[in-house]
């Protein structure tokens, strides 16, 4: 035994471009997908955003308490979808520039994720 304690392995908090997430299908209109990526020995968490063919990227983790947003599995959004929502104490974030638009992390924003449709594929930029 070498006596040291098993280090957590690193959160990543950005990704290199050009990682192919998947087809623009994979996520329905209207709803929200989460990701998990291994880079190296660290691990990426975010969620990407569709609304027709326009889709918007966030690292999951909320600015209140630096949670992950969803604790149910892909459930970002508002019951109208109009909205992404933090489950734990209520955020609410506009989709298009992450900004805090209600509950308590007003002024803060969530940590984009570049990511962009080419060629009918979900990819990091
Ligand atoms: S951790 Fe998201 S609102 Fe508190």
């Amino acid at each position: 035994m070498s006596g040291q304690e098993p280090q957590p392995p690193a959160r990543l908090f950005s990704t290199p471009a050009g990682v192919k997430l998947g087809p623009l299908e994979l996520i329905a209109d209207g709803a929200a997908r989460n990701f998990v990526l291994q880079i190296g020995e660290g691990f990426f968490h975010g969620f990407v955003v569709r609304q027709g063919e326009a889709v918007r990227g966030y690292v999951d983790r909320c600015p209140h308490a630096g949670l992950p947003l969803a604790q149910k599995l892909d459930d970002y959004l508002t019951p109208a979808g109009d909205l992404i929502t933090c489950s734990w104490h209520g955020a609410l974030f506009d989709i298009d520039t992450g900004a805090c638009v209600g509950g308590p992390c007003a002024g803060a924003a969530l940590r984009p994720w570049p990511v962009a449709l080419i060629d009918g594929w979900i990819r990091t930029t």
